[in-house]
């Protein structure tokens, strides 16, 4: 996707080193603000994502009659004023997702939930990833869903749904978190059933706002709908998004001399798969200030430069790392020996095609990267750049070649880079901050 944008990154010319910290999270700003919305009562939210994903999001509760207060000028704090589980108004226009597959798949289960129609598209990324996933499970609740071949645009018309025993044959977040948030309508409980566990910030954020969810001995997970949300009595506070981490711990593991602090990163088991496949590879990383935020735990992350290897990445990790394999391929393209990735088709359909796109730009860069069909093969150690390689609008893509670039032995120009703002707006600051090269061609 032609975005424009282009970022000249590398080589580094020093160690990184200092402390940042990133932008909130961005699985748990999506769901803050749609559970904010949907409760009786006004949610403050702090360490929001002001990334234009969330602000989609954000916007599209603001279409249907939720008034949002910024409490600051970069977006990270705000109060909503929830409308409760009924009292969204049917919007003006066509919604508009993004670049958000988020977004739109969590929100298709608020609109099965709704009595009024809605329509709702997406950027032209957006408009060839799968939605069958999503729509089927609403369907089967009751809800209608149309439009041509289950692509976007998509137009819902919800209603009183049926509680389903969902079984997903995708090991997918955004599928649970539709069909539990299309649960909270239903007439009795929904269980849902995944093939591998997901990230479970939404079963987490849920009994927040009154509404228990519960998992039992086999995983299958259970909502009983209580009817209503609730605003809890103390702000939602997000934490750091170990997501955006993973593209500075990366860096500091590749680049001799670097000695860098993360600063309070999410650390939800179910979103850790990058640190402990960085740590097989031998990257030297170290917790610090363990704290519990709400529902969820944080920690510094101090990582220091230590040469990488190759691994056979641990298919149960896939799903905690699904959306960190671009940057553990810039990392497998420094290191010694052979990284292999399988079981991770999933990649195909994120924002792009993350195993084409990323085997086009590190090979145009001199590495050895075997494309596979649910994966890659990659045998590190060399990568010359000196090369235009295309992100294709996808914010991951141009910031793990950014990454990449910081060893390259000659700079990488990356176009269509500038979904970055889509994440991690402030990506390029924090991280000429830490001394990585990197910087927009108009800079
Ligand atoms: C997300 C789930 C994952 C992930 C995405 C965020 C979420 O997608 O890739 O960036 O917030 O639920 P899938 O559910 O498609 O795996």
């Amino acid at each position: 996707m032609n975005v424009g944008g282009t970022l000249i990154a590398g080589p580094a010319k020093i160690g990184l080193s200092g402390k940042v910290s990133v932008p909130g999270d961005k699985s748990m700003s999506h769901r803050a603000v749609m559970l904010a919305a949907l409760a009786d009562g006004t949610t403050e939210i702090h360490g929001f994502l002001p990334g234009e994903d969330c602000l989609a999001t954000a916007e599209m509760f603001v279409q249907m009659g939720v008034t949002i207060d910024w409490l600051n000028d970069e977006k990270t704090s705000l109060r909503v004023h929830g409308v409760g589980l009924h009292g969204l108004k049917k919007p003006a226009t066509i919604l508009d997702a993004g670049n958000s597959g988020t977004c739109v798949r969590l929100m298709m289960g608020v609109f099965a939930g709704q009595d009024f129609d809605v329509t709702v598209t997406g950027d032209a990324s957006l408009q060839v990833r799968p939605m069958k996933r999503v729509a089927d499970p609403i369907r089967a609740m009751g809800a209608t869903v149309n439009g041509e071949g289950d692509l976007l645009p998509l137009t819902i018309q919800g209603g009183k749904l049926k509680a389903i025993h969902h079984v997903s044959k995708v090991a997918s977040a955004q599928v649970k978190s539709c069909v539990l948030l299309a649960a909270l309508y239903a007439d009795g409980e929904t269980t849902v059933s995944e093939p591998r566990p997901t990230r479970d910030h939404t079963e987490r954020m849920l009994p927040l706002f009154g509404q228990p969810v519960t998992v039992d001995d086999n995983g299958l997970i259970h909502l009983n709908p209580t009817g209503k949300l609730t605003a809890p009595s103390v702000p939602v506070y997000i934490p750091a998004d170990p997501s955006s981490a993973a593209f500075f711990a990366v860096a500091a593991s590749l680049v001799k001399d670097s000695d860098i602090t993360l600063g309070r990163i999410g650390m939800n088991p179910l979103r850790n798969g990058w640190k402990r496949i960085l740590a097989d590879m031998h990257g030297a990383m170290e917790l610090q200030n363990e704290a519990q935020v709400g529902e969820e735990s944080v920690a510094d992350i101090h990582v220091t430069y230590r040469g990488l290897n190759g691994v056979q990445v641990n298919s149960a990790d896939v799903p905690d790392a699904i959306d960190e394999f671009p940057v553990l391929f810039a990392a497998a393209s420094l290191a010694n020996g052979t990284f292999a990735l399988t079981e991770a088709e999933e990649l195909r359909v994120k924002e792009s095609d993350r195993i084409a796109v990323m085997a086009a730009a590190l090979q145009a860069a001199g590495v050895n990267f075997v494309e596979k069909a649910d994966g890659a093969t990659i045998v590190g150690g060399l990568l010359q750049g000196g090369c235009i390689v295309d992100a294709r609008g996808d914010h991951r893509i141009a910031m793990a070649m950014a990454v990449a670039a910081q060893c390259a032995a000659a700079e990488i120009t990356i176009k269509n880079a500038a979904a970055i703002a889509t994440s991690f707006p402030d990506f390029v600051p924090l991280a000429q901050s830490l001394g990585m090269n990197v910087r927009w061609s108009d800079q």
